[in-house]
């Protein structure tokens, strides 16, 4: 089994950045296939935390790592992430490859965002603020400006002169106080195409090339399923195909060569931004998770809105990619909750059903039929090993496991690396090889 891909099955933040360090140990290379660096993912090592966010957190383990062409590159951004990774001793440059076919994101995308976030005609759909949208907005327009375009500079300065002067216009029309000064970016942008250059290639025939020769290749999927943006609550999504189909186009690899995929997803739910959530608890509870999961977002430090395991929604998002394996992360974060109830089914017009809707409206308006699960008394931080876990919290895997239909092949315990349970005799310890 050599290409695996990893991806959260709920709405972000499961704890991907945490098991694709763990696992990409197995692995050649790891790859990014969408988002930007509205992605945060968390790995500690030892004493040691790194926020990646658009470089693949295999990094950390020095195995060769691809932004893809799916992903949204902010060239700025990547360079500071280099440098801080530099500074802590991780060799970028001589690992990273970065897609000629990614779209370059620029300043003016944030404000773009920034303008579609404020109009008071539309909700504010509580982005992270980095321009994400609206540079997947000109790829689709197709008239987008790719690494293989910054490259080129003749190219690049005629089409950054056409997209600059449309987001002109754009300011101008909605009476924006538009402050971006065009040239100077354009500058800084041919500056950072020099630093970038030695990096960059067709990052999907270097992914087949090392396919054939028997590689091993991680596909880490950035933000969650539920906001992938054909699959998820929409229009409260990002603006990329995070689920897995997305791996093979954003990278550039067929689907004949994926053995197997896995899906993240914590012991109970969060969201961050805003859009429907059936199992949010706004309440004490909620606070509780909060404090006890330190769940504030990696990237923009919001508190994140928590509640309970969601069922329907995991079996909506395991049917969408097809997972061999679940990886229940922050099991920990329950350890002293006496009751914890998990959502079986959702009730539409005095109706029970597991099927998601397609629309806010019905989302916000379904109730959420709760079942008591199993809980537990002490603690499961730090477990390595199934055995060791209280009865109550084995009881409570396994009556996920058994409501969801998919085995759960690994148990995150804490935010470290030695903090895992691996499940002998799964799919999951089959497909990581
Ligand atoms: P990602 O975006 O999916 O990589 O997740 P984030 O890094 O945004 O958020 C997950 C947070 O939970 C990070 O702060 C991790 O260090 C932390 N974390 C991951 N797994 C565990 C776990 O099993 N227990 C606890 N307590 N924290 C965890
Ligand atoms: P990782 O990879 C959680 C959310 C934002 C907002 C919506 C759209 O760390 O799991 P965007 O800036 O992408 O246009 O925002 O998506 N969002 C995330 N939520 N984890 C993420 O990434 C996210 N990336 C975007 O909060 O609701
Ligand atoms: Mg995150």
């Amino acid at each position: 089994m050599n290409n695996i891909i990893i991806l959260g099955a709920q709405w972000g933040d499961e704890g991907k950045g945490k098991v694709v360090d763990l696992l990409s140990d197995r692995f050649d290379i790891v790859t990014r296939y969408q988002g930007g660096h509205n992605a945060g993912h968390t790995v500690f090592v030892g004493p040691k935390k790194f926020v990646l966010k658009l470089i693949p957190s295999g990094i950390l383990r020095g195995k060769r790592a691809v932004i893809g062409n799916g992903v949204v590159l902010d060239p700025g951004a990547l360079l500071e992430e280099m440098e801080a990774l530099g500074r802590a001793g991780i060799d970028v440059p001589g690992h990273l490859a970065i897609s000629n076919r990614a779209h370059i994101l620029f300043p003016f995308h944030r404000l773009v965002e920034k303008v579609s976030e404020a109009r008071a005609d539309r909700v504010a759909i509580g982005t992270t603020s980095r321009g994400i949208g609206p540079c997947y907005e000109d790829k689709i327009a197709r008239r987008g400006i790719r690494v293989a375009d910054l490259l080129d500079t003749e190219n690049f300065r005629a089409l950054y002169a056409s997209l600059a002067q449309d987001k002109k216009t754009l300011a101008r029309a909605f009476q924006i106080a538009d402050t971006i000064d065009y040239e100077k970016a354009r500058a800084e942008y041919e500056q950072f195409a020099e630093r970038i250059r030695p990096m960059v290639c067709d990052t999907s025939r270097l992914l087949n090339e090392a396919i054939k020769t028997g590689q091993r290749i991680l596909f880490e999927g950035a933000q969650g399923t539920m906001l992938d943006i054909d699959h998820g609550t929409y229009p409260f999504v990002t603006s990329s195909s995070a689920a897995a189909g997305g791996a093979c186009t954003g990278a550039g690899v067929p689907p004949t060569k994926i053995h197997g995929v896995i899906g993240v997803s914590k012991a109970y739910c969060t969201r961050v931004g805003g859009g429907p959530f059936p199992t949010e608890d706004g309440g004490a509870a909620g606070e509780r998770i909060r404090k006890a999961g330190n769940e504030f977002g990696a990237v923009t430090g919001r508190p994140r809105r928590c509640g309970w395991f969601d069922v329907p929604l995991l079996r909506y998002t395991s049917a969408v990619n097809g997972f061999d394996s679940l990886v229940i992360t922050k099991l920990d974060v329950l350890d002293d909750f006496a009751e914890i109830p998990v959502c079986t089914g959702y009730r539409v017009q005095g109706r029970v059903t597991d099927e998601v809707p397609a629309t806010i409206g019905q989302m916000e308006a379904l109730d959420p039929v709760y079942e008591k699960a199993p809980w537990w008394k002490g603690s499961t931080r730090g477990a390595t090993s199934y055995d060791s876990l209280p009865d109550g919290a084995k009881r409570y895997l396994d009556y996920l496991a058994a409501k969801v239909g998919v085995e759960i092949g690994c148990i995150s315990t804490g935010p470290e690396r030695n903090e895992t349970i691996l499940m002998p005799d799964s799919r999951f310890t089959k497909l990581i090889g």
